[in-house]
């Protein structure tokens, strides 16, 4: 693995698009869920500018492409540590074990290009429900988080909160209100059940992300706190209820797009009208 090239591919990787949560309303790139003329509305106020250098409190996400080929998952591999390595090894299937191995790679060269260090020195700490984090004593202020699904994977690095982020492969459901009666919010499972049949697995996951990126952003995970934050994909998406109390004013930012064709993304974090920068990693030089 040759570190210096990689991290020139990430230094050099194209241009990224920038936006503000607070004015961010999109849904789909490429399969534009219409519940209502608000968002069609909303869409059109959507802006992007390149910036290579995101300000202070701007939430990095990059996004991984993970099938690859072998030579390029070997070249991740080495910025493995073996216990990294060990984890890899346990999935049977050689896609799934690539997918692994290089959304864990691009998260550890990351972190070391921030952090200036070697991918495989970076340890972590793992909080109560599974979140891994900086050791706290040493990167209090370099918060991230990872997800990742299908063949793709997103990083999201922030200096100035913690940081929770999801993608879903939108794939088959049979029954999405059934399964949002056991998961979802009456609010929530309400606006499912509005949805034009067509675009009812689309909601489904648009709503999905943004509990999931809410819930690891907390650090919390999905096991118990599934009914805590209710979400809309109204005017773009965003948070309408907490603790089972309406929303007005909050301090968390979370933004939902499509990263690509069949999937959704959402990324959250407790900064007020917090800005992300969308950008693509590059394993091409490795
Ligand atoms: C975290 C969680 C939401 C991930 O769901 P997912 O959609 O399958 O996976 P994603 O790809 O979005 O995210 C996985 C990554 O999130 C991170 N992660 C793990 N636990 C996390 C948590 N509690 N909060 C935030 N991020 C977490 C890890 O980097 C993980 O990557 P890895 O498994 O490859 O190491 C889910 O596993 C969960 O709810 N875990 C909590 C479990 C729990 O409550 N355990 C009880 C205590 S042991």
């Amino acid at each position: 693995m040759k570190t210096c090239q990689l991290f020139n591919a990430i230094t050099n990787a194209a241009p990224a698009l920038e936006f503000n949560f607070a004015t961010f309303h999109l849904s789909c790139r490429n399969r534009t869920v219409q519940h209502d003329g608000e968002q069609r509305h909303a869409l059109s106020q959507r802006t992007f500018s390149a910036n290579q250098q995101p300000a202070p409190g701007t939430v990095q996400v990059w996004e991984i492409a993970l099938d690859m080929p072998a030579s390029v998952v070997a070249g991740a591999q080495a910025c493995l540590p073996e216990v990294e390595l060990v984890r890899a090894k346990a999935f049977r299937d050689e896609s799934t074990k690539h997918r692994h191995i290089l959304a864990h790679a691009a998260l550890r060269c990351l972190l070391a290009h921030k952090l200036r260090c070697n991918p495989r020195e970076i340890t972590f700490q793992i909080g109560p429900f599974g979140k891994p984090a900086l050791p706290a004593e040493r990167h209090a202020a370099l918060h991230f988080n990872l997800s990742h699904s299908g063949e793709l994977a997103l990083v999201a690095l922030c200096d100035a909160a913690e940081v929770g982020v999801d993608i879903e492969h939108i794939r088959p459901v049979r029954d999405p209100i059934a399964l949002a009666k056991r998961f979802f919010t009456p609010g929530e499972q309400d606006e499912l059940a509005a949805a034009p049949p067509e675009d009812q697995i689309n909601c489904f996951f648009r709503l999905w992300t943004q509990k999931e990126a809410l819930l690891k952003a907390t650090g919390q995970g999905i096991a118990n706190g599934l009914q805590r934050f209710e979400v809309t994909c109204r005017g773009g998406g965003g948070l309408v209820a907490m603790d089972g109390e309406k929303i007005t004013e909050t301090e968390w930012s979370l933004a939902n797009w499509s990263p690509h064709a069949e999937y959704v993304a959402a990324c959250a974090v407790y900064v007020r009208n917090a800005t992300i920068a969308l950008k693509p990693f590059s394993f091409a030089d490795i």
